[in-house]
């Protein structure tokens, strides 16, 4: 098995790659603009935020499976790989954790002003006064749009801050929701309007984006939180900093529409940046979800060696 990795992956799944008798090439500093060239022999494809084109899919004459290290492969062209019959394998759930981990990170940072008031303080200001009010989170609800493995796990950790926790998924029924333990709803917009904190856990799609628009916003109350650790596209940048404006949206980000390239250096909505409290897409970046991560690449690679059929998608 030929394998070339444009991605980081552990020093440990480089070595399980190789018992399994895979012939690694390890270029974790490829961009997306260098992977076609790059992609020529090799059967097995294995990314993280490295861009998937139809042009690399085309270019990859020998490919028969591309893994993509994370949980969604909206970054990878489906229609051309599917087209020419090559499998795409994710890893579901794996960094489940770290991404909610991030995302209560973001509610508290959102609601206490902690980058704001970091900012000063590197200026040399005290301002105990601006910083003096907050929402606090105990007994707040929490809705959770999107009820996947993430969105789970940051309902588990909302429950454990003492909040009520709320849902809104397409898939979502009474009975699951009562199984998970939190308040049903049933439209988007009635999650939104009980919503003091409103996280996203949808993942990328023609179905999601922009699903986070006006409409939602117009629902949500006014000083309410917006987290999204999920995907850019789903939330409408052009509603939320209206939002911002006129309700007083506070909103903890991770992810952008027109996100730059994992190699990229800039961003460009730095007029959305000074609105909001802001993370570089690194919800699945722990060491634990990285271990997690890369030992599923490996059962993945390995259950393709023995049956021609990758794990997941
Ligand atoms: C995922 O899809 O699991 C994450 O977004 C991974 C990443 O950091 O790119």
């Amino acid at each position: 098995m030929n394998v070339l990795i444009a991605d980081k992956l552990s020093d440990s799944a480089l070595t399980d790659l190789k018992a399994l008798g895979a012939s690694i090439r390890f270029e974790p500093g490829l961009t997306a603009k260098d992977l076609p060239d790059a992609v020529s022999d090799a059967e097995i494809l294995i990314v993280r935020s490295t861009k998937v084109s139809a042009d690399t899919i085309k270019r990859g004459e020998n490919l028969s499976l591309i893994i993509r290290a994370g949980a969604g492969v909206n970054t990878i062209d489906l229609e051309e790989a599917s087209s020419r019959g090559i499998h795409v394998a994710n890893c579901p759930g794996k960094n489940a954790d770290a991404v909610a981990e991030l995302a209560i990170g973001l509610i508290i940072a959102a609601d206490r002003r902690i980058a704001d008031g970091t900012m000063d303080l590197r200026q040399g200001v005290w301002n105990k006064k601006l910083y003096g009010s907050a929402s606090g989170l105990k007994g707040r609800t929490l809705t959770i749009i999107g009820m996947g493995s993430i969105g789970r796990a940051t309902a588990e950790i909302g429950k454990a801050l003492g909040m009520r926790v709320a849902a809104w998924s397409r898939s979502l029924t009474e009975e699951k929701a009562k199984e998970w333990g939190v308040v049903y709803c049933s439209s988007i917009e009635k999650a939104a309007s009980i919503a003091d904190v409103l996280s996203i856990h949808l993942a990328a799609g023609k179905d999601t984006t922009h699903l986070i628009g006006k409409k939602v916003f117009d629902s949500m109350k006014n000083g309410a939180i917006l987290v999204n650790t999920s995907r850019g596209e789903v939330v409408d940048t052009a509603a939320l900093k209206e939002a911002i404006k006129s309700k007083g949206i506070k909103a903890g980000l991770d992810v952008y529409e027109n996100e730059p390239g994992a190699t990229e250096k800039d961003f460009k909505d730095a007029d959305l940046a000074a609105m909001i409290t802001g993370t570089h897409h690194i919800g699945a970046s722990t060491d634990q979800a990285s271990e997690a991560i890369a030992s599923e690449v490996v059962r993945i690679v390995e259950a393709y060696r023995d049956s021609g059929k990758p794990l997941h998608q």
